[in-house]
């Protein structure tokens, strides 16, 4: 069994301090992934882990072991990295069979298990061939094949697909799923790519400058966003965000105002908001994702004039890019249904889909 822990570990290069006492706990089986900017540590999480770094400070445990301090090759885990690394003077096969070599296992056991990881990686009729003979998506395979013939405990992937195209990764993504839900493996994958964090992921772990900033489920961070960084990097075309204010009489009538093109708007808000809003004054950011606006010029409800400045259509769905007040706003549309480029139009907001920010913490202030 092997769940990962992650207890308050600090890393520092030299002065700067990388990561500030994280917490982790990863349970087995679970498929975990890591997402967050450019330098915020997830390499460098992923990497101790797997033992290729030391931590500053902390512990990490596989299962109930600690293996602060235990070699690489003690840890019984597999990482597949980004740059795939395979040996380019070997085919595929002894790609995949050399660790498997190295560790003395007989050789009746290393072919069986080439050959179930090449099956269930469809790569049965590449396993002759050498890495420069095979595309970046097959390359990809073999890298995983050779972590999947080891049988880890743990799998360790950083931004395995980025070197793919668009319909490779989406394909291989679905692969990577079918192995998980085969194997039931736990895994800690990386990535940038917030599409893959959502359906890969049984929990996210949305890092930023080395701070978790939230850990749920793709649901939770969607749909409850913890702060205005996660609500940003989670949705595509991203989250809009409207400047507002609490008053101490807009929160004893459950309302907030949203500044909009004709000025201050009250809008009244859902139970589930009132609960905990701020009795004091309060600035907020309104974010409202593209599906929680429809355009309707005579509906009835709490709507918003967007100026449309520019129409995206995207096959089953239209984008109207606007500005109102001032500030960007992303609205999505039905084809067949959308507003006139370059006049102002009426969207609906849907309250139960509206998210309301502390503007000065940019917290949630979700209840
Ligand atoms: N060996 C090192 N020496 C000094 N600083 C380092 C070293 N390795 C990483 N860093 C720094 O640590 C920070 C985190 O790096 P890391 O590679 O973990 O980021 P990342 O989240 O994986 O980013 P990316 O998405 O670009 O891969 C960065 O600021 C980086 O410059
Ligand atoms: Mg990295």
């Amino acid at each position: 069994m092997a769940g990962v822990t992650v207890k308050q570990v600090t890393k520092s290069f030299g002065p700067i301090n990388v990561l500030e006492k994280l917490d982790l706990d990863i349970q087995d089986g679970e498929f975990v992934v890591l997402v967050g900017p450019s330098g915020c540590g997830k390499t460098t999480l992923l990497r101790m882990i797997a033992g290729l770094e030391p931590v500053s400070d902390g512990n990490i445990l596989i299962g109930a072991r600690d293996v602060t301090w235990a070699a690489p090759k003690d840890r019984d885990i597999a990482m597949v990295f980004q740059s795939y690394a395979l040996y380019p003077h070997m085919t595929a096969a002894e790609n995949m069979s050399f660790g498997l070599k190295l560790n003395k296992l007989p050789k009746k056991e290393i072919e069986t298990r080439v050959a179930e990881a090449a099956r269930m990686l469809k790569i049965e009729h590449l396993l002759s061939r050498k890495p420069r003979e095979l595309s970046g998506g097959q390359r990809q395979r073999v890298a995983m094949g050779r972590a999947i013939v080891r049988r880890p405990v743990l799998y360790l992937f950083d931004e395995p697909l980025s070197n793919l195209d668009a319909q490779l990764r989406t394909s291989m993504r679905t692969e990577i799923k079918r192995m998980h839900l085969a194997e039931k493996k736990t895994v800690i994958y990386v990535t940038h790519d917030q599409i893959e964090a959502l359906t890969l992921a049984d929990r996210i772990v949305a890092m930023n400058r080395g701070e978790i900033q939230q850990i749920g489920t793709p649901d939770d961070l969607y749909n409850r966003p913890a702060s205005i960084f996660v609500a940003s990097f989670i949705g595509s075309p991203g989250m809009s965000f409207l400047t507002g204010e609490i008053t101490p009489a807009s929160s004893a009538k459950g309302q907030i105002f949203i500044n909009t093109e004709r000025g201050k708007e009250a809008l009244s808000l859902p139970p589930l908001w009132t609960k905990g809003l701020p009795v004091e004054e309060t600035p907020v950011l309104v974010g409202l994702r593209p599906e929680a606006l429809t355009y309707d010029p005579e509906g009835a409800g709490f709507g918003l004039d967007i100026m449309v400045n520019v129409i995206e259509p995207c096959g089953a769905e239209v984008y109207v890019i606007g500005e109102v007040a001032g500030r960007e706003i992303t609205a999505r549309c039905t084809p067949g249904k959308v507003p006139p480029l370059g006049a102002p139009a009426r969207f609906l907001i849907d309250p139960d889909q509206i998210h309301i920010f502390d503007a000065n913490s940019e917290r949630s202030l979700r209840p």
